[in-house]
């Protein structure tokens, strides 16, 4: 019988013999996670009461301009994981380079390299909607003990051995799987402690909400306009409902409860559409798969794709099964 209000600490533990090659190493890792996930919770919670919004007036590798939280939460994330010395290697979006962890020291034995988004959403931190911060997990490539090389970076989103993702929202949850389905855990902020509030999560297999930036309309291609006209199309469960905060996975959340499905297609303007493969895909991807759900680069399994550079940006079509089908099926006519 499932015991209520379980820790996410305690869950960690108890599962602790899932993970293929136990060690430890993961659930220590996924600890760590956790802390990260309270001390940029903090932050973007004082959003509103200090002077920490605006621009940091840096820009990052895509050149977008960075948000002070943006840098604040990139450089929590990465000093919790540091000072734990619980990975060989951190990539990030808001970093040009990947970071390599201890890598001269020969007791340092860890295996695991993390990608983080550290701050996603991050256009809505001053205007009090959802952000989060999406994370990934691989086993390194080359030997324990070396420096980590790229090659440990740019693997297939299908070896992840874990990802997931903290919704910074009404309420905060982190939302993780390691392969064995989702989990979705709820912050009681007045004891700091996370619960298991969203056991076995799944993508409802249809939905009626779909996600885009309609705005781009007009640039995008003929397949996606087809389908988003079929969205609005009356006829059976149809019109579907708009919704699109401009969080991924603020968009991907409400899709997994509610059922949908999000889009981030290419255009012509951006050939690749806008979001990361590492940072954003990958994660969500093998969120959507474990729970139900698939997604899609419109043509190919998001997980599959074999990144070529760190950076690298993909389309992303990603939700409720049966309606990541039906725009594959447009895109492909
Ligand atoms: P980030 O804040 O990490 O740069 O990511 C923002 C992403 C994604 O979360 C969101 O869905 C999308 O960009 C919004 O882009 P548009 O404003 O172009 O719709
Ligand atoms: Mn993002
Ligand atoms: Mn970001």
């Amino acid at each position: 019988m499932q015991k209520k209000n379980k820790t996410l600490g305690e869950f960690i533990i108890e599962n602790q013999s899932e993970f293929q090659y136990s060690t430890g190493e993961l659930s220590k890792l996924i600890n760590a996670i956790r802390l990260a996930a309270k001390v940029v919770n903090h932050e973007v919670n004082k959003a509103g009461l200090v002077d920490i919004l605006g621009q940091a007036g840096d820009t990052n590798i895509q050149g977008e301009d960075q948000q002070k939280l943006d840098v604040l939460a990139n450089e929590k994330f990465i000093q919790t994981l540091k000072n734990r010395e619980i990975v060989c290697g951190i990539a990030s979006e808001e970093e040009d380079d990947f970071i390599s962890i201890n890598s001269q020291d020969e007791r340092h034995q860890n295996k695991y390299v993390v990608l983080i988004d550290p701050l996603d959403g991050s256009s809505n931190n001053d205007v009090n909607v959802s952000v989060g911060t999406i994370f990934s997990v691989y086993r390194r490539m080359t030997p324990v003990g070396t420096p980590v090389t790229l090659e440990d970076f740019l693997q297939p989103g299908k070896n992840q051995v874990a990802a997931g993702y903290i919704i910074y929202g009404t309420s905060t949850m982190l939302v993780y799987t390691t392969g064995h389905g989702v989990n979705g855990f709820t912050l009681n902020p007045a004891i700091g402690t996370f619960y298991l509030s969203h056991p076995n999560m799944q993508f409802p297999e249809t939905g009626k909400i779909y996600s885009v930036n309609e705005g781009n309309y007009i640039h995008f291609p003929q397949g996606v306009k087809d389908y988003i006209k079929y969205c609005q199309k009356e006829e059976g469960d149809r019109p579907y409902t708009s919704r699109y905060i401009g969080s991924l996975v603020s968009d991907f959340h409400r899709n997994m409860i509610k059922g949908g499905i999000y889009m981030y297609p290419k255009s012509s303007v951006a050939e690749a559409g806008k979001l990361r493969l590492l940072y954003e895909c990958n994660p969500m991807a093998f969120l959507a798969e474990q729970a139900e759900g698939k997604a899609s680069d419109g043509f190919q399994r998001i997980l599959d794709i074999q990144p070529s550079e760190l950076h690298q940006r993909v389309p992303f079509f990603c939700g409720s099964k049966k309606m990541v089908e039906k725009a594959e099926e447009f895109m492909q006519a």
